[in-house]
């Protein structure tokens, strides 16, 4: 049997850990289980026959990414599934946001995950096949109030990872984005920080804040669940592995919700966005002095 080997990153807790939890338990995976600090793995131990390594890896540190990737290829020879799962969210007004808070999400949710894409795409393009599994959210597709600089983040990586895609289709590689609601992970309560809003303009945003905060734990979805999709997805449908895989009601309906009313859009405005191109002669044109 050919053994996949899958690289998750954040399997401290939440849909890190249930991945790896499941995926330490299969035949036909090696399993590279990453976490910030030591001990945090210890859950992986009774599962280890050989078939674990676990590594140090906060996505911020390069040093750390690029020994992650290294370690990988010495205990199993490849990286064949890359889950850029490690995240955290950050709730509060576009005006009274700390951008201190908010640009360290973004050197973890987009530059985090960036360098540790640019680490293993080499070693896939190299084998000519490998899977990259991006967490997005279903705050990649669709805004709220208050995650501005989440959104931010997840939009980043929808853009960035569809444009993989295209530049990897005919080397063997896929991509898929992964856009949960609500799932009980750590990420509403500790992963989140969290500023209320102070002017009185936006009070009654204070008020969703708390009802996020207060969720924590209680959120529809269960990562369990979660986890088995994503590796079902990759280990038994891979010819139809789909570039979103929106998981949990709520995702769903907002997904539909967004794009056919963005799609209406679209439509209602077509003729006025055609008319902002040059007549088409004068198009063939300036090609020709191009
Ligand atoms: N839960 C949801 O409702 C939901 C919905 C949509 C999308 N998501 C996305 O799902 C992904 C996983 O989050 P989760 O819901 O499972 O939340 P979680 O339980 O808070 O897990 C997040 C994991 O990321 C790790 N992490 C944070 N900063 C890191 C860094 N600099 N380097 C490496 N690892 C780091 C955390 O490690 P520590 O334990 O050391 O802090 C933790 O293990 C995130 O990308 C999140 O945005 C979650």
């Amino acid at each position: 049997m050919m053994k996949k080997t899958w690289l998750v990153t954040g399997t401290h807790t939440g849909f890190g850990k249930e991945l790896a939890t499941q995926l330490a338990q299969r035949d036909d995976v090696n399993l590279v289980a990453t976490s910030r600090k030591f001990g945090q793995l210890d859950y992986l131990d009774q599962y280890n026959h050989g078939q674990i390594a676990k590594v140090i890896l906060d996505v911020t540190n390069h040093e750390q990414v690029v020994n992650a990737a290294k370690d990988a290829v010495t205990a199993f020879g490849t990286v064949d599934v890359l889950v850029n799962n490690a995240g955290l969210g950050y709730f509060g007004t576009f005006e009274e946001s700390n951008l201190a808070d908010v640009k360290y999400m973004f050197d973890v949710n987009v530059w985090g995950l960036v360098d540790i894409t640019r680490e293993i795409l080499p070693i896939m393009r190299k084998q000519k096949s490998g899977v990259i599994v991006n967490f997005s959210s279903i705050g990649g597709l669709y805004s709220f109030p208050t995650l501005a600089f989440y959104h931010g983040t997840k939009y980043a990586v929808e853009g960035i990872t569809e444009s993989i895609a295209k530049e990897v289709k005919d080397l063997g590689i896929k991509t898929m984005l992964v856009e949960p609601s609500g799932f009980r992970t750590d990420w509403a309560g500790r992963s989140s920080n969290k500023t209320m809003p102070t002017h009185e303009d936006y009070n009654q945003f204070g008020d969703f804040i708390k009802q996020m905060a207060d969720g924590a734990h209680h959120e529809p979805g269960d990562p369990v669940k979660a986890a088995a999709i994503i590796i079902n997805q990759v280990q038994n449908h891979l010819d139809n592995l789909p570039a979103r895989l929106p998981l949990g009601k709520v995702s769903s309906d907002l997904a539909i919700e967004k794009y056919t009313e963005t799609l209406q859009n679209f439509k209602d405005l077509r003729n006025l966005s055609l008319s902002a191109d040059f007549p088409e002669e004068k198009q063939l044109i300036s090609k020709e002095q191009a």
